[in-house]
């Protein structure tokens, strides 16, 4: 019976598409979940049980919110109903016409029974292409993807994440006609042409009617939507809208009804020079998108606006480049007024957020104007057959999601509508801190000096999929590109992982591109790691990662450039000058407050295990970042096999306990902390093989002194008379203790970060007592306290104040907290 229906519902729409003038050969729509047909614009999406014959699924889940459930704005039908996928499945759907065809996916989160939609993640593939990579819908979202499938089986497969489940409230599969997209396109950044378009897969990103309403698929030939374009506009102050339906023509040949539908073609957005014929400005819309892909961009002209045929002229950008410049519709047109015209360009690989379409007015033109009836800006798959979002930008772990659906936001019904406005205002605000971030954190991860890793076997058992990390993915080309195709003269490091170049992004972003030797296995799980870690955590106090690349087996990671490099770099081996002490302190502590957030910041503890002056950066206002996470592990609650692995890290720098127990915890990296304490305090080598035996090992050497109450006599020669005895005193003591034989005996990091700041404070307390400097004494009152000052009790107070925001302190100076707690211990 469901089938006679579909044949039905076949036979009524094919005459209503002879009506349009295009018949789909093909045409799948189907209301998942549903126990009955549903009927939007002039599309039957058929009941679920009459598409069953297309599906393969483990288990039949068909979920129905309670009509309540769904709130207001979600009134679409095919929002009621959808089909739950708890393992891989697919949908076969026969083919009868080769060519491009239509795959529309929507979705709508609702609970049902135990399945919160609402945290399902999942991918989607064609056959030629990724479609959704572990997506989470929030909210109401409609995917509208444009592929070339040959005759035969389109097969559209979920694939929940793991410990997830996948779903789909309604599909759409349906032929286009060929002529839409055409094979070649002007590439905007150059004189070149792309071509292949034809066989491309694409993903409409926006769909925009200038100056006009929402149009629905009610009254678009080929079943899709057009949102308004105001959201979109920069300066919606600058534009003006007009509007005349009844008046479009389409031209014989090229542009017809399919192309866009008069509803488009009939309203337009125009500068608003009404009245000022000095205006001098461009109308600008930015469309979010997500960088790390090629996008067609498709422009809609109809001149409803000039009085006579040859009064607009006006020039046409996209983002930076003129791609018309003094364009005078009437040339193309034959002298004809409203009728339409479209251009499609194609854009270079994007490594920003957005692109900008612009309208401004030529000087030839007798009056400034410029107009622009519909836009449209498709993704197209990348040369890893992928439609999947990906952002180059680093996005905190938290909004990530939320991010890909925003960026990705696709044509929809009206809810998406209402959220792309409340949204795109969010999304623009973050986007634009986190390109703010990543400029003022500006900076580099080089590893200098080979490590001398010890250990053969690699664990490969906690390995993760690089995959998971989707939105960090860099295109070759965009690497290639900032690196002027990895000049030598450009290199900045050499380190066991393979060479560090200096780069700049397009943006401007300077950064440093880190290139694996040709893929081993140890690489190449090194690589994963550093992806997960540094796209899991992020600090001030950590070198930020901003993509990666493994296209073709490269093994490349893009870091924050750091104009200071290594910490090592400053205390020898170099001709930079040399620090102070209290700068070497600041860097301690930035250190100490990375390494901190490490063991403690987040759910999973997690250990550097390559805790070393080369593997601690500086900024240009000399603030430490802890790089190089390519050997890190989660800590030993969560991860049982540490006592397995090979014993890692760098040599003079291993923590004994490990190296004996292969007994890994946070105390590992404390104890090289320590090591790397003593080196800041006396700038040589941790290993040094030509200095006498007693002294090769500097943890060794430097424990002898600092037991001996001698630690002044092995300083750094340039530092000796500028350190006050007790800031030295607590500084020795604080590395002594990281260097204790047994990790239960030395302190966390909390505490060493604490101890720190009280050296640095007494080294202050002391220039401020200086009788020849005079300042103010508000730290010196500290000094009777701060005598007594109990270790124990300060690390339970330091203890909570982090707990309760370990973020926010490490953006507060710490000598605040310190004169509180003195207060209070004063009472
Ligand atoms: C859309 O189509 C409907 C019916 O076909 C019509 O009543 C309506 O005016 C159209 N909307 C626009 C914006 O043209
Ligand atoms: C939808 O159907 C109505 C009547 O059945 C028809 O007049 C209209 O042209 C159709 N709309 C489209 C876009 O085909
Ligand atoms: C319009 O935008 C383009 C591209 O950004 C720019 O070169 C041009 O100067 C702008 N024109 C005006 C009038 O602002
Ligand atoms: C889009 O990119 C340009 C730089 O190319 C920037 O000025 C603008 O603020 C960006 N807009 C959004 C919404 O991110």
């Amino acid at each position: 019976m469901g089938f006679g229906f579909s044949i039905w519902a076949f036979l009524l729409l094919n005459l209503v598409c002879c009506s349009r003038g295009f018949t789909p050969v093909d045409q799948f729509y189907v209301n998942c979940g549903s126990s009955s047909d549903a009927v939007v614009g002039n599309i039957t999406f058929i009941a679920d049980k009459s598409a069953a014959k297309y599906l393969l699924t483990p288990q039949e889940i068909l979920a129905d919110s309670n009509l309540n459930s769904i709130t207001r704005a979600d009134d679409s039908p095919l929002f009621r109903t959808a089909r739950i996928f708890n393992g891989p499945s697919k949908y076969t759907f026969p083919i009868r016409q080769s060519g491009r065809h239509w795959i529309r996916l929507h979705f709508y989160p609702f609970t049902y029974q135990n399945y919160d939609m609402k945290t399902a993640s999942f991918s989607v593939f064609s056959q030629t292409t990724t479609l959704l990579s572990n997506f989470t819908p929030k909210g109401a979202v409609v995917r509208e993807y444009s592929v070339n499938v040959e005759k035969g089986d389109l097969v559209i497969a979920f694939s929940p994440s793991s410990n997830s489940n996948a779903y789909v409230n309604a599909i759409e599969v349906a032929s286009v006609p060929d002529e839409l997209i055409a094979d070649a396109a002007q590439l905007y950044s150059s004189s070149g042409q792309f071509t292949g378009l034809s066989a491309q897969s694409l993903q409409t990103v926006a769909r925009l009617n200038m100056g006009g309403p929402f149009v629905s698929l009610v009254n678009d030939t080929l079943g899709r939507n057009w949102e308004p374009d105001g959201p979109y506009l920069k300066q919606p102050n600058l534009a003006t809208s007009k509007s005349n339906i009844p008046a479009v023509q389409y031209p014989n040949g090229g542009a017809s009804a399919d192309t866009a539908p008069p509803t488009v073609y009939g309203t337009c957005t125009k500068m608003n020079s009404d009245g000022d014929p000095t205006s001098n400005f461009n109308v600008t819309w930015d469309i979010p998108v997500d960088p790390g892909f090629q996008y067609l961009i498709r422009l809609h002209f109809c001149d409803i606006v000039s009085a006579s045929p040859t009064d607009s002229v006006f020039d046409v950008y996209i983002d930076t480049y003129i791609v018309y410049q003094d364009l005078e519709l009437s040339t193309k047109l034959y002298g004809k007024l409203a009728t339409a015209f479209y251009a499609d360009f194609v854009t270079p690989v994007l490594d920003r957020p957005n692109v900008s379409v612009s309208i401004g007015p030529s000087p030839r033109s007798s009056y400034p104007d410029a107009f622009l009836n519909g836009l449209e800006v498709m993704k197209i798959r990348n040369s890893e057959d992928s439609l999947a979002g990906a952002s180059i930008f680093p996005s905190f772990p938290k909004s990530k999601k939320n991010l890909g659906i925003i960026v990705g936001l696709s044509v929809g019904v009206p809810v998406a509508l209402i959220l792309v406005g409340i949204l795109f205002c969010m999304h623009r605000r973050r986007k634009r801190q986190q390109l703010k971030l990543s400029k003022t954190w500006v900076p580099i991860s080089v590893n200098g000096g080979a490590s001398h890793t010890m250990g053969s076997k690699y664990s490969t058992g906690t390995t993760v999929s690089v995959g998971s990390n989707m939105s960090y993915r860099i295109p070759f080309v965009a690497v290639q590109d900032a690196t002027n195709n990895f000049d030598e003269s450009w290199v900045i490091g050499v380190g066991g992982f393979g060479k560090v170049y200096k780069g700049e992004l397009h943006d401007g972003t300077k950064v440093a591109v880190k290139r694996g030797n040709p893929r081993s296995q140890q690489g190449l799980a090194e690589f994963r790691t550093e992806i997960e870690m540094l796209s899991q955590f992020r600090h001030r106090h950590l070198v930020s990662l901003i993509g990666y690349c493994d296209e073709k087996n490269e093994m490349i990671l893009v870091y924050e450039y750091m104009e200071n490099g290594t910490v090592k770099s400053h205390l020898y081996g170099s001709d930079l000058p040399s620090l102070g002490w209290k700068e070497r302190l600041e860097i301690c502590i930035g250190a100490a407050r990375g390494l901190h957030y490490l063991h403690t910041g987040d759910a999973k503890a997690v250990i550097h295990r390559d805790v070393k002056s080369a593997n601690i950066l500086v900024d240009e206002n000399l603030m430490a970042k802890v790089a190089d996470f390519g050997l890190s592990k989660t800590g030993p609650e969560l991860d049982q096999t540490h006592v397995s692995t090979a014993v890692k890290g760098s040599f003079g720098y291993l923590d004994p306990e490990y190296f004996r127990r292969q007994q890994l915890t946070e105390k590992s990296d404390v104890y090289s902390f320590g090591v790397v304490l003593f080196e800041v305090l006396c700038a040589r080598p941790v290993i040094d093989p030509s200095l006498p035996r007693e002294k090769v090992n500097l943890a060794e050497w430097a424990m002898k002194c600092q037991k001996k109450g001698q630690l002044d006599q092995i300083i750094d020669p340039n530092l000796v008379g500028k350190i006050k005895p007790d800031s030295l005193r607590k500084f020795g003591e604080t590395a002594e203790k990281c260097l204790a034989d047994y990790g239960v005996d030395r302190p966390s990091m909390g505490d060493v970060l604490w101890n720190l700041e009280y050296a640095l404070q007494l080294q202050e307390a002391v220039i401020q007592n200086d009788p020849d400097e005079n300042s103010t004494n508000a730290i010196g009152q500290l000094s009777p306290q701060v005598g007594e000052f109990n270790h124990v009790e300060t690390t339970t107070s330091v203890a909570q104040f982090e707990t309760s925001s370990v973020d926010d302190l490490s953006g507060v100076s710490m000598s605040r907290v310190f004169s509180q707690l003195v207060k209070s211990e004063g009472r």
